[in-house]
């Protein structure tokens, strides 16, 4: 099975996380509760990557998958495009 992350959004979900809280961020794109996992890999070959918030702060969670430093946005949503 070849799995590839299907493009959620074209930019980042900026989102306030809160000090100590575990986030699952969805690496597959299919998640309708974006930019988080809601089980929409299962049978697929991703898996959601665990956040745990070291700050309470706003931070920008990848929305196209690509990202090389995941789950955080690197700007490689502007690398792509039609
Ligand atoms: S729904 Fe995409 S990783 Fe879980």
């Amino acid at each position: 099975m070849s799995d590839e992350a299907v493009r959620s959004s074209d930019s980042p979900f900026a989102i306030e996380v809160e000090i100590g809280t575990t986030y699952y961020w969805c690496s597959c794109g299919k998640s309708k509760t974006q930019p988080f996992c809601d089980g929409s890999h299962k049978g697929s070959s991703f898996s959601p990557v665990k956040y745990i918030a070291e700050e309470s702060k706003k931070v920008y969670f990848c929305g196209c998958k690509q990202t090389r430093t995941p789950p955080l946005c690197d700007g490689s949503h502007k690398n792509q495009g039609s």
